[in-house]
């Protein structure tokens, strides 16, 4: 074991310990299925990287499809039990912003789930895969009446409500169609979660939905329109969230209202939103989902018994929880370079290795300072552990891909590396940013590989740039 006094530690955070064997996967942060086969080479839904990569090429987005349906099942299951045992219901929704495509969607109805949408785009995907639009939750500070009449018409479970100006358009718009939306309102409880902390104040300033106050009028005049009908409050309080403390916290805040609300009408739901963290690196501990899913649920319970209210058939968003681990991304190194560093304790050195994708398929890093691990992927390395910086191959200082890791010291160019659970959040938010196609993504299981997002090629880009073709 190397000591902290080592230079290979001097630039590591406290977090990040030298390992035994930088070859090493962590459990919770690799997708269930990874391995190494007897040759070193990672293995994913029984697949070799080599091979994904000769068939694909480099970055490649792979996700371990079993670990995906397992996590829905799982999550499903635990909520279902958890709701069970006070005589309640509960409903989970994929967020779909985490990461959309028609066949995921298929695995999230499969393992009965439904799905949350956020655009048009994600509404079209989930229901051209063939959601029953009775299953989905439409979310979004600011639907267009184009997106609302589809979705009404369409006949979606329900809108989250998310403004006063809303409401007279979403029930112009059904009484219109002549339909009956059923809708939930989104509160803000005040409560914001992040990690292990919560922050609680009055009234938080942000663009969503009502404060608790606010709320209280909003549903009284859906209740006055024909064309709508109020099932519930909605409440999401942040993402990558570890413990039960910040849901305790906001649901007493908005059962309160719940409670009064009761008064003028039947409310059979409460969605308490997703955000249920995961392990990006193993300095990361998140609970299993079944211990939050009780937690969360017998804090519900246990405020409804003392207000002397029913309760409620819970409704959960979980995104990040359930398709992030299950991602890898494999880059392809191009150059790795030793850049001297000066410390407070004299100089240290850090390796920069710089891959073959970047900000442009997980923004992450840059956007949010989010923490990755990496390993090898095509070979098991043999050099002491070094401390690496993985960096893209964009024209910007602030594109990092792993911000800090140990690699084995004899990472070189043409190695194979892979950062884990990029399932969440990456290609979801990828960009063409310096004109980078986007990586296709493969759903790897038992051995075979598939291809559920095909990957931009330059002509995409360049059939965009419509003066070209065009005489000068
Ligand atoms: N429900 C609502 C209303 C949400 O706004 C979100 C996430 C979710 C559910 C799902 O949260 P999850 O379980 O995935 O944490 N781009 C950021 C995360 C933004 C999340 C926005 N809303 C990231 O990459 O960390």
């Amino acid at each position: 074991m190397v000591t902290a006094h080592d230079p290979a530690q001097a630039l590591a955070p406290d977090w990040l310990a030298v390992p035994d064997d930088a070859n090493d996967l962590a459990d919770l942060v690799w997708p269930a299925s990874a391995r190494r086969d007897d040759d070193g080479v990672l293995v994913v839904g029984g697949m070799r990287a080599t091979d994904l990569v000769e068939r694909f090429g480099t970055p490649v987005l792979l996700l371990d499809e079993q670990d995906v349906r397992d996590r829905a099942e799982r999550t499903e299951r635990a909520f279902r039990a958890a709701t069970a045992r006070h005589g309640g219901e509960a409903r989970v929704y994929y967020a779909g912003k985490a990461f959309l495509t028609s066949d995921v969607v298929r695995w999230m109805l499969a393992a009965g789930l439904n799905v949350d949408v956020c655009s048009r785009g994600e509404l079209e995907t989930a229901l051209a895969a063939g959601a029953p639009a009775d299953r989905i939750g439409f979310h979004g500070n600011n639907k267009s009446a184009t997106e609302l009449e589809r979705a009404i018409a369409a006949g979606v479970g329900t809108i989250i409500v998310d403004s006063e100006i809303e409401i007279e358009r979403i029930g112009a718009i059904a009484e219109r169609l002549g339909a009956r939306q059923r809708v939930l309102v989104r509160v803000r409880s005040g409560v914001h979660a992040d990690t292990h902390e919560f922050l609680a104040t009055a009234h938080e300033d942000q663009k969503f939905g009502f404060s608790l106050d606010e709320a209280e009028r909003a549903v009284a005049r859906i209740r006055q329109l024909a064309s709508i009908e109020f099932v519930g409050l909605h409440c999401h309080i942040g993402s990558q969230i570890f413990g039960v403390d910040g849901f305790r916290e906001s649901a007493s805040r908005v059962l309160a209202l719940h409670e009064r609300l009761l008064a003028g009408g039947d409310i059979p739901l409460l969605n308490l939103g997703g955000g249920f963290g995961i392990a990006y690196t193993r300095a990361d501990d998140p609970a299993p989902i079944e211990e939050l899913a009780d937690g969360i649920v017998d804090a519900v319970a246990e405020q409804c018994a003392a207000r002397g209210i029913a309760v409620p058939t819970l409704a959960f968003e979980p995104g990040r929880s359930i398709v992030g681990p299950a991602g890898v991304t494999l880059y392809e190194v191009g150059t790795t370079k030793p850049v001297a560093v000066e410390t407070p304790t004299g100089s240290a050195e850090r390796l920069y290795v710089s891959v073959d994708g970047g900000m442009s398929d997980n923004v992450r890093p840059a956007l949010y300072g989010a923490q990755y691990s990496a390993r090898l992927a095509s070979r098991r390395g043999d050099g002491a552990p070094a401390l690496v910086r993985v960096v893209g191959m964009h024209c910007e200082s602030g594109d990092v891909v792993v911000d800090h890791e140990f690699l084995p010291g004899d990472v070189a160019p043409g190695d194979l590396v892979a950062v884990a659970s990029t399932g969440a959040y990456s290609a979801a938010m990828s960009s063409n940013y310096n004109h980078v196609p986007r990586p296709p993504v493969v759903a790897v299981r038992d051995g075979e590989a598939r291809v559920i997002l095909r990957g931009e090629t330059i002509d995409d880009l360049l059939a965009r740039d419509t003066g070209l073709g065009r005489d000068a």
